[in-house]
């Protein structure tokens, strides 16, 4: 089947704009009664000891957001960058799973990993959007995020998507059912209106342009905005070609506030006002205090609004999903920035959207 750009200037608008209808199918048919989630490829019951994520780039900050949800939830977990995970493997006690997250199911690294993680005797599930990929074949078993083809390389509509099918995979592996678990089940379902609703009302343009000249951009967040942070980095410099770095924001002040000048951005994604949001908020204001022009992506709950040079809403949502809405902003701004500067945003120079070599 050919896919055509529809009345989009490039694909990767409208992979951006397909994220919500992308994330309807993901959810499709995954809970079997009320908030008990049901994944073909995964036998219901089954509960890993450990599960070690192999991935590369952006599917590898889905595999630390995913890492962390497991950890929330009881179950050993690291995320691994493929191309490090064969030269010193962690061991495979009895029931250690290992994961392949990627989009193409062809990355090389990964699928070094996945056949080491095999050698080594774990059980392998393959995390993929493409059928029938050699990491479904190869791999025992294969969960599908069900995004539909993504032309563009910079992925988006992918990464929601390996983030939906990461919160499916932790809560069926724990098995917990608690008030938490219904207040997520339920805040998943209504996650495609949301992503709606930020794309028909989002300001991510007119940021976009106000910073297009900037001579840098830092990310940061905390906890499950982490991932993010480095995810939109990654984006921006991948389309940009401009230099973008990606802070844990408990870091900054142990080097990276060094590089902060009134010429380079912070972006800071904030979400309700806990006690990692007012560090997150704290942190922030270090930034601002060097005079680095502060956007904030936010919900509106914390204080972060009051000092902010400029805002970025997201619906209110549960906090684990949060991310996924931070994100959709985060690839607007790189789309936008690199539409200004005249970039070839669909093939970016010197990158393949499948690494077939290690
Ligand atoms: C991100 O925009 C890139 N396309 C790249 O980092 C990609 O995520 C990486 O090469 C892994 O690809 P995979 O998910 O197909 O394994």
């Amino acid at each position: 089947e050919s896919v055509t750009k529809g009345s989009h200037d490039h694909y990767m608008r409208k992979e951006i704009h397909e994220q919500s209808n992308a994330l309807r199918e993901c959810l499709r048919d995954r809970f079997s009664t009320g908030d008990s989630v049901s994944l073909d490829a995964i036998e219901d019951g089954y509960r890993p000891e450990s599960v070690h994520l192999v991935a590369c780039g952006t599917s590898y900050h889905a595999a630390l957001y995913g890492a962390k949800l497991l950890r929330k939830r009881g179950i050993q977990a690291q995320a691994h960058l493929a191309s490090e995970y064969a030269l010193s493997p962690p061991p495979v006690r009895d029931g250690a799973l290992v994961v392949g997250v990627t989009q193409s199911g062809e990355t090389a690294d990964t699928l070094s990993a996945l056949r080491t993680a095999t050698a080594e005797g774990a059980r392998t599930l393959a995390l993929t959007n493409v059928v029938d990929s050699t990491a479904a074949r190869e791999c025992d078993d294969a969960l599908y995020i069900r995004s539909g083809p993504e032309i563009s390389v910079a992925a988006t509509k992918t990464f929601a998507s390996q983030l939906v099918t990461l919160v499916l995979f932790a809560l069926q592996s724990s098995g917990q059912t608690s008030d938490e678990t219904e207040r997520l089940v339920s805040a998943l379902t209504e996650l495609p209106e949301h992503v709606q609703r930020l794309l028909e009302t989002t300001a991510a343009p007119t940021t976009a342009r106000r910073f297009a000249d900037s001579s840098g951009y830092f990310f940061i967040g905390r906890g499950v905005q982490y991932p993010v942070a480095l995810e939109g980095a990654l984006k921006m410099k991948e389309i940009t070609y401009e230099h973008a770095e990606g802070f844990a924001a408990g870091e900054l002040k142990h080097g990276p506030l060094a590089l902060v000048t009134e010429d380079t951005p912070v972006f800071v994604s904030v979400v309700g006002d806990d006690e990692t949001a007012r560090k997150t908020v704290a942190n922030a204001k270090e930034v601002k205090a060097r005079g680095a022009p502060l956007v904030a992506v936010t919900d509106g709950v914390s204080s972060i609004d009051r000092f902010a040079d400029e805002v970025l809403t997201i619906p209110r949502t549960n906090r684990t999903l949060a991310p996924i809405l931070v994100n959709v902003q985060y690839q607007l701004l790189a789309y936008h920035t690199a539409d200004h500067l005249g970039r070839d945003i669909d093939k970016p120079r010197n990158l393949a959207k499948s690494v077939t070599v290690e």
